[in-house]
């Protein structure tokens, strides 16, 4: 089975045939360098033969866990931030109800989940709490170094609140941390604590690990299936890892196509979907290729939409502005519900035309009007067809992109598993906050900022 098709042919007229041709012999290269554990970064390719090595005990001591959380939460809170918050986020939020909280109660038997951590926001976290005050709850902790700000500040005060609302035995059956099986300080509290743990293994880094605990827990407390999710991950990674042609690998044609529209000056890519419960699977996609690929002054940036919703906002500008883009279709052959428009004898918005036609033709219809419509402009189009949304197309779609990613990170001559960028906001921050040990910087900073030295 090949659920992930990939088009390249409306990159013709903007970029010649032999250019893209030029890029599978390096393509190739970067493959055998995954494969072998050659390239730069090469202590992080744990996830390339994860999907295939997931113990099955593993995903039993997750369901057990699940079904615990089940029973005694009706809302889950999971504090991540980036690769330890986004790829749960995007699977659940592509697999859910899209008004879940509304629903007769009796019809959802597992919990909201909620988010924490992703954001240093007084407000977001306050009104969190408000919200915790009336319900039961469970929280799981994900952060691989154990260390970072934002999730280890949403820890300290979700902790506080479970200790007061349950009693310490009590926060102690409710909290779940993911994290490193010996390095942190999250480690260390848990180990202390006795908290129930996930590891989130040495070789693979946040933005490659929804597949691991990190994504699989959350996951499975919202209810899916992940051991479908990994087999979807697991059949993909088969097809990509033994495809000996370019024309049957469909990461390397996504890789070819997007390099070569790079090299013609086409520097921004949007991925585009037309399915807003994808909306967060197009944030999973741009933190992996942006904290990927951009670095060294070089990458493409990763951008999103979703139709036909920015049609109306960013429509304007794909089709008429700075022509440096070029667009990724998601598209999604099958809707899970069916929805028909039905006639009207009165006809008045004359809309008798689609009647008895599901909306999901409608979007269709308006998705390759599109496409035509941006390659008149100048916009260059790949497409990535996956048959429908469920847990096994995610799966592979999750691998796709990743493998995908890599491919092109070597192909650019880049680490693509390394964030060194990502400290320099860090470390200003924690110059500003007075943490012990930057007092020089402390100085520095405030005096460029014209702030008060303390
Ligand atoms: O992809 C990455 O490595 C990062 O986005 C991390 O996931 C993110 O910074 C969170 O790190 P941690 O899990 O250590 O808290």
């Amino acid at each position: 089975m090949n659920p992930i098709k990939v088009n390249i042919k409306n990159i013709n007229g903007f970029v010649d045939h032999q250019k893209v041709d030029s890029y599978y012999p390096k393509i190739s290269g970067s493959v055998q360098a995954v494969l072998n554990k050659t390239g730069a970064g090469k202590e992080f390719l744990g996830w390339v033969t994860l999907p295939e090595n997931t113990d099955v005990r593993l995903l039993e001591d997750i369901q057990a866990t699940a079904v615990k959380i089940r029973q005694m939460a009706d809302v889950f809170v999971v504090i991540g931030i980036g690769g330890s918050y986004l790829g749960a986020r995007a699977v659940i939020e592509a697999l859910k109800h899209q008004f879940d909280q509304l629903l007769p109660s009796k019809k959802s038997n597992h919990p909201v989940i909620l988010y924490a951590g992703q954001n240093l926001s007084e407000d977001y976290l306050s009104s969190l709490l408000e919200v915790l005050d009336y319900h039961d709850y469970a929280v799981n902790v994900i952060s691989k170094s154990g260390t970072t700000t934002e999730p280890a500040i949403a820890f300290r005060i979700l902790k506080n609140h479970l200790e007061k609302k349950y009693g310490p035995d009590g926060a102690r059956e409710r909290i779940i941390a993911t994290t490193d099986h010996s390095r942190g300080a999250l480690r260390k509290l848990s180990d202390k604590l006795g908290y129930k743990t996930f590891i989130v293994p040495d070789d693979i880094g946040g933005r490659y690990s929804v597949l691991t605990p990190v994504g699989l827990l959350p996951v499975a407390v919202a209810g899916f299936d992940i051991k479908a999710l990994v087999e979807g991950a697991s059949d993909m990674a088969g097809q990509l890892i033994t495809a000996q042609q370019p024309e049957n690998n469909p990461a390397a044609q996504y890789v070819a196509a997007r390099n070569a529209l790079y090299d013609q000056g086409k520097f921004i890519e949007i991925l585009v979907t037309y399915q807003p419960n994808l909306y967060y699977l197009t944030e999973w996609w741009k933190q992996l290729y942006g904290e990927s690929e951009g670095k060294a002054g070089k990458g493409i940036f990763p951008a999103a939409v979703t139709n036909t919703t920015d049609l109306h906002s960013m429509g304007q500008y794909i089709q008429e502005g700075e022509r440096k883009l070029f667009e990724t279709v998601l598209s999604v052959n099958e809707p899970s519900r069916k929805l028909i428009i039905p006639d009207d004898k009165e006809n008045s918005d004359q809309l008798n035309y689609l009647s008895g036609k599901n909306i999901h033709f409608v979007n269709q219809m308006a998705e390759k009007g599109t496409i035509l419509a941006h390659l008149d402009g100048g916009v260059p189009c790949i497409e990535i067809t996956i048959p429908k949304i469920d847990e096994y197309n995610l799966g592979a779609l999750i691998y796709f992109f990743e493998f995908a990613c890599a491919l092109s990170g070597y192909v650019l001559g880049i680490n693509p598993f390394d964030q060194p960028g990502v400290e320099a906001y860090k470390k200003n921050m924690f110059a500003l906050l007075g943490k012990p040990g930057s007092e020089v910087e402390s100085k520095i900073i405030r005096e460029r900022l014209g702030m008060k030295v303390v």
